[in-house]
């Protein structure tokens, strides 16, 4: 088969991203533009249009009126996804030799970054809630400890990112935290890639937008929490603390000359759409619908996971003694495709589109799941394997590029690791190179690719001793 014939495939229903729900919620104005004889909007770097770093063009026209509109200093479209613009974020606060510091939960795209830029990570833990494997946000007092555990004169460390919400939607208010970075001079990247609209729902008692926080820069993922088509992000620039030539240099650094006119138009449609009155309120009342579906499933005693964002509905398939790979597929043979499975939970991802049936639907597959699937008495996630504080033992740049031999992951232990170990989804790093692979790790690894068939049996890269 054809990709091009895959891509017309009807599944019954689609709870993944991009959360425009395959078109059913696209912007009115981009549906619009896709409806003109195929291809001729695929238009070069006109003039007319500009880039997201030109000074003038339509881009440059719709970023600043954005940025106007939200009260900062400047905005960037992005066509290579949050994964893009994060990298040009980090690049932007940090040189090769420079530390940076970023939580456990990290998007691997950081990873690859300072691998190739030489810049160091020290990574702080997280608390670690072994019920759902999933990790909780961080606090102000637990982000007080991690600084209490670093020697700040030791390390030129010059920035520090943030993930909120987390892929489940785990939030918290950041400005604490914030003012607690901002105290020790460090810029703070918020990665937001998972809360876009949170920015345009204020009144409906949602974590506020880092946006509105005193964050130095915030990336949305325009896909995955608004209704922007595959790669289109957003990078928001504020504060004083990251040099704007030395922004705007980065994302020229790593953008395609070419970007996509497409995406771009994407971008500002995405945006701005929830800016039209009328637009909003079907969203919100998504949204609200979003909460009801939540709360009604709830009610026919299906373990669901709350989290500070309604249009993640996580089943907590451990409950029932069932891994959520096994959930996943199951789900999948019956038309409903989720998002992510991982050992103890599946997440569904409502999107914006309206989903009047997936109540009814769902229920009725989750009977037919308990009825049919064997159980397991012995699901458990291991407890987390990192210290609070913890810099690879290699530097990831030297351990990147350092001389490595391909070897089962089984004969593994206590060697460094030249590779990154990273289900996608949600592509959060369990090793990465530089980091030993002791034996809470080594454990950690193996418990986790019980039921993860990337990791069964798999070959990991070490560094040659
Ligand atoms: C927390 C987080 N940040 C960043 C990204 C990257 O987003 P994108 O797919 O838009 O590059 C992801 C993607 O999974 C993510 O989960």
């Amino acid at each position: 088969m054809r990709i091009s014939s895959f891509l017309t495939k009807k599944f019954l229903k689609s709870l993944f991203f991009p959360a425009h729900n395959r078109g059913a919620a696209l912007p009115k104005r981009l549906v619009k533009l896709l409806k003109n004889s195929p291809g001729i909007w695929d238009l070069p770097e006109l003039p007319e249009i500009g880039s997201p770093t030109s000074k003038s063009g339509l881009i440059a026209k719709s970023q600043r009126k954005l940025s106007e509109k939200f009260k900062v200093k400047e905005c960037f479209f992005g066509v290579n996804g949050a994964s893009g613009l994060i990298q040009s974020a980090v690049i932007a606060m940090a040189n090769p030799g420079d530390y940076i510091l970023v939580p456990r939960n990290i998007h691997v795209s950081v990873i690859k970054i300072c691998a190739s830029q030489n810049i160091n990570l020290i990574f702080f833990d997280l608390e670690y809630a072994i019920e759902t494997g999933h990790y909780r946000p961080i606090t102000e007092k637990w982000l007080k400890n991690v600084f209490n555990k670093i020697n700040f004169n030791k390390e030129k460390i010059v920035g520090i990112i943030l993930v909120s919400p987390t892929y489940h939607g785990y939030s918290i208010d950041l400005n604490p935290l914030i003012d607690l970075c901002h105290k020790k001079n460090l810029p703070v990247l918020v990665d937001e890639a998972h809360g876009s609209y949170f920015l345009f729902c204020e009144n409906l008692d949602l974590p506020k937008s880092s946006l509105l926080s005193n964050a130095d820069l915030v990336v949305h993922s325009l896909h995955k929490s608004l209704n922007g088509l595959t790669q289109t992000a957003v990078l928001w620039y504020k504060g004083d603390l990251v040099n704007e030539q030395k922004l705007i240099k980065s994302i020229n650094l790593l953008q395609t000359t070419s970007p996509s006119s497409l995406l771009l138009s994407s971008c500002e449609e995405s945006l701005n759409d929830w800016l039209n009155k009328k637009s909003l309120s079907r969203y919100q009342k998504r949204i609200l619908e979003a909460k009801s579906i939540y709360k009604k499933l709830l009610q026919k005693q299906i373990p669901l996971i709350e989290t500070q964002d309604p249009l993640k509905i996580i089943l907590n398939t451990s409950k029932v003694g069932i891994d959520g790979f096994t959930a996943d597929k199951f789900f999948y043979r019956n038309g409903l495709i989720a998002e992510l499975p991982e050992m103890m939970t599946l997440t569904f991802c409502l999107g914006f589109a309206n989903q009047r049936d997936f109540l009814n639907l769902f229920e009725k597959l989750w009977n037919k799941l308990l009825l049919n699937t064997k159980k397991s008495k012995s699901l458990e996630v291991f407890k987390s394997p990192f210290k609070l504080v913890q810099a690879p033992e290699i530097g990831i740049g030297i351990a990147w590029r350092s001389k490595t031999q391909s070897i089962p992951f089984s004969q593994s232990l206590n060697r460094i690791s030249g590779d990154i170990i990273c289900p996608y989804p949600p592509g959060i790093p369990l090793l990465v190179p530089g980091e030993k692979i002791d034996i809470d790790r080594f454990n950690w690894i193996n418990n986790q690719s019980l039921c993860n068939k990337d990791l069964v049996n798999f070959n990991i890269r070490v560094i040659l001793k």
